[in-house]
């Protein structure tokens, strides 16, 4: 581990901060908007100094990095953990928090503290939530109280006993209508942008099309304003199953497979450490040390 330099500050040095304004200007400009999951330091480090728009701190964390079968049992103490790890990491990018289970139904007050706890302890500027209408008050109070708010439609893991199942949303034309209404409630009620997660790409399309704030797609097409993937399920770190709208960029699992069974290698033939990973005495105070207690 090097600690002879600042990393965080040269790669992204002349970068302007990213913030809900910077998405909305890429929108009206055409330009796509990028955006990846980080839950650690370094992740949220080389995220940043790579110039990504947008790192979200998702409730998928609960499934990727904490081995929970889905996210339902994610707590607002396991995100806040992860999100001031992320916030230490990262300098320009737009940090968002996604609200866990439970954080923003039961009531509005609560949803109001709860997205508050994201940015007094958690070092964000955003939180995310999942839902269309059932949701437009919490998004009105939330975003009242100077918060932004991205919504998340389709696919939303937190229903998954609801959904049946993480399956694809809005492939009839009564569901794609209904996914339209609540993208627009959404627009209205204040959200800067939508997570459409899982909709055939049609759809998605037109729903980007008739909203003037950014949609953020994933498994939704190349019609959204920008995409984003889960940052293990891109890395190839996630080995539990892989949705088929992943573009695996690395094999991570592999890789670190491959290094820790040449570690264990190395010991048991007694190659590490060598002569260049070890700590010298000076010659004469080896002498004396050996003089004085023997060999
Ligand atoms: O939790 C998460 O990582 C998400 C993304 C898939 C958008 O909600």
């Amino acid at each position: 581990m090097s600690t002879s330099s600042n990393p965080s500050s040269a790669p992204t040095q002349g970068r302007r901060k990213v913030t809900t304004k910077t998405l909305l200007a890429k929108k009206q400009r055409g330009e796509m908007i990028t955006m990846l999951t980080a839950y650690d330091y370094p992740t949220a480090l080389a995220e940043d100094q790579a110039g990504i728009d947008v790192i979200l701190v998702g409730d998928s964390l609960g499934m990727v990095v904490l081995g929970y079968q889905n996210t339902l049992p994610v707590t607002m103490d396991e995100m806040l953990h992860h999100c001031r790890a992320v916030a230490r990491g990262a300098r320009t990018a737009l940090l968002i928090g996604d609200m866990p289970f439970m954080s923003y139904q039961v009531s509005i007050e609560e949803a109001v503290r709860n997205a508050g706890r994201f940015l007094q302890e958690g070092g964000m500027e955003a939180v995310k939530l999942e839902g269309g209408r059932e949701r437009i008050e919490a998004v009105r109070a939330i975003t009242g109280a100077g918060i932004p708010v991205m919504g998340h439609l389709g696919l939303t893991p937190q229903s998954v006993n609801m959904l049946g199942g993480f399956k694809p949303q809005g492939k009839t034309a009564a569901a794609a209508q209904l996914l339209l209404e609540d993208s627009l409630s959404l627009e209205q009620a204040g959200c800067f942008s939508l997570v459409l997660e899982s909709v055939p790409a049609k759809v998605a399309q037109v729903i980007s099309t008739r909203l003037s704030i950014p949609t953020i797609g994933i498994g939704a097409g190349i019609g959204c304003d920008g995409q984003v993937l889960v940052t293990h399920d891109l890395l190839g770190l996630f080995e539990r199953f892989t949705p088929k709208f992943v573009k695996k960029y690395a094999d991570f699992h592999g890789e670190m497979r491959r290094a820790f069974t040449a570690f264990i290698d190395d010991i048991q033939a007694r190659s590490f450490p060598g002569a260049e990973h070890s700590v010298e005495i000076d010659e004469t105070e080896w002498r004396e040390f050996i003089a004085a207690v023997g060999h």
